[in-house]
């Protein structure tokens, strides 16, 4: 645990002590550029800041035991941002790999890196497969990175590859399932996420994860991206835990 604080361990045997920890828990990491504003910084140090909360989420979700966690990094969006923010977020997740692929190897996170590559940087794609690569074999969290991520891209990319398979006779239009869809998706082998955060109090999914969130409860905090910690991660599944999830059901 990063912070030692007893209060902290007490709440986490409270997630633990609620029972169902989500398997998956999404999050749209947002509010960087607010954070450095506020405090009269360059939004570059906003991000920076996040890293500490992305190593913070990930802390948390070793503890809860959850299994999958998706990170929304970087949109495809936000390749219209100005050169120089997208090229210290780029520089940032190359010092991200640097810094932390050997502890999490370690620590059994497996590292998985969602969206559309061939617009990465050669620098940036080198630090994609490198952290891919030392993480490849572990299994008690996936870490999905979504870097260049768009959810409809995600789903047109995926209605291809079905329809090449239609067309070379693979398989037949009518058996398409919707676990048929799933498994072509980049986050196949990842379950639905029970659980979607999203920080800085905006009211969107911005293109994330449009498909596989359909049954997700959705929990919207104030607190900016750079302030989350692991003790804001733990009161979002508290308050995961006292939702009542009917996937559409009568319950009484
Ligand atoms: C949204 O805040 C955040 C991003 C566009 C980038 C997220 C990146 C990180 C948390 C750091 C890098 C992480 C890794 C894994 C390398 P915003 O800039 O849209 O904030 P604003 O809405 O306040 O302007």
């Amino acid at each position: 645990m990063t912070e030692g604080a007893p209060e902290l361990e007490q709440l986490l045997e409270r997630v633990v002590a609620g029972g169902h920890v989500p398997k998956h828990i999404a999050i749209i990491m947002d509010g960087n550029g607010r954070w450095a504003g506020e405090r009269g910084l360059p939004r570059f140090m906003g991000h920076r800041e996040g890293m500490k909360s992305v190593r913070r989420a990930v802390t948390g979700c070793l503890e809860m035991d959850v299994q999958h966690v998706t990170l929304y990094a970087f949109s495809k969006e936000n390749w219209s941002r100005p050169p120089d923010e997208i090229a210290a977020l780029m520089r940032l997740l190359s010092e991200y790999v640097d810094r932390e692929r050997k502890a999490l190897a370690e620590k059994g996170v497996r590292v998985r890196v969602i969206g559309d590559r061939a617009r990465l940087s050669p620098a940036a794609l080198q630090a994609v497969e490198s952290i891919e690569g030392a993480t490849a074999g572990e299994d008690t969290l996936v870490l999905n990175l979504a870097i260049s991520y768009g959810s409809r891209d995600e789903i047109l990319s995926a209605a291809r590859s079905l329809a090449r398979r239609c067309v070379a006779g693979e398989i037949d239009p009518d058996d398409i399932d919707e676990a048929d869809f799933a498994s072509a998706l980049y986050t196949t082998g990842s379950p639905d996420p029970d659980l979607l955060i999203r920080t800085s109090g905006e009211m969107r999914v911005s293109n994330f994860l449009l498909w596989q969130i359909a049954y997700s409860e959705i929990h919207v905090t104030e607190c900016l991206w750079p302030d989350f910690s692991e003790r804001d991660l733990y009161e979002a599944v508290l308050d995961y835990q006292r939702r009542e999830r009917r996937f559409g059901r009568v319950t009484r």
